[in-house]
């Protein structure tokens, strides 16, 4: 694969992943998903009993671990320190700790780095908040996905095989109000980005309009 990045970056729930995953399978690009790395720095903070709520706290820790993302996109991976975390970082405690760990610049600077690295030779789609704004903001391709946070909320609960629609929402929402309030590269629509909103469309409708956007970006 050539140089190509897409950044997909949007809210909680939009289906960044699923969407993502399925245009790297299409384009035969590989993949990268932030934020699990995040979610693998905040579940690595929890079980070394950082106070988490304490931005001070987590900035002071002066060991950090070892995160390495594999970047398939039909099974992505997830390591810490060479223990695979895939499973425990889509636990109730990490969702509720993961934002106000990612609000705090030393962790940001830490995992923008390695991103960077993954990012490198391109020919990757990568999704996250940050990406066409912070992380790769020369990437070809940038969209802004978002949807309805009833859609949203209904389509993250099936996925986990739950039942509570609401409060599955209320923690979407309480993510993007942080996400997007942080003074540190917050959740934003890039500058040049593709806003797509998939309320109603299907997930392979979405797959096609990024990767139509990367074919014709490609052309040009
Ligand atoms: O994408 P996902 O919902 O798994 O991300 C979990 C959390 O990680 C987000 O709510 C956000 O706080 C953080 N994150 C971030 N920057 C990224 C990706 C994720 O701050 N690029």
């Amino acid at each position: 694969p050539g140089p190509l990045v897409i950044a997909v970056d949007g809210t909680s729930g939009s289906g960044k992943s699923s969407t993502s995953r399925g245009v790297a399978d299409r384009l035969g690009l590989r993949y990268l998903d932030t934020g699990a790395m995040f979610r693998a720095m905040t579940w690595w903070l929890l079980r070394e009993g950082v106070d988490v709520r304490d931005p001070a706290a987590v900035a002071a820790v002066a060991e950090r671990p070892t995160i390495v993302s594999g970047t398939d996109p039909l099974a992505p991976t997830i390591t810490v320190d060479g223990l695979d975390v895939s499973v425990e970082i889509r636990g109730d405690d990490v969702n509720a700790a993961v934002s106000p760990v990612s609000a705090v610049p030393a962790v940001r600077a830490l995992l923008l780095d390695l991103q960077r690295e993954v990012i490198g030779a391109g020919g990757i789609v990568v999704e996250g908040r940050d990406i066409g704004s912070v992380v790769w903001p020369q990437a070809a391709v940038k969209v802004y996905l978002s949807a309805d946070p009833g859609a949203r909320a209904q389509r993250r609960t099936a996925e986990e095989g739950g039942t509570d629609v609401a409060s599955t929402q209320q923690s979407l929402l309480e993510r993007d109000r942080i996400d997007s309030g942080r003074a540190t590269a917050p959740l934003t629509m890039a500058d040049g980005a593709v806003h797509i909103d998939s309320t109603h469309l299907t997930l392979e409708q979405v797959i096609d309009r990024i990767v139509d956007l990367a074919v014709s970006t490609e052309v040009r």
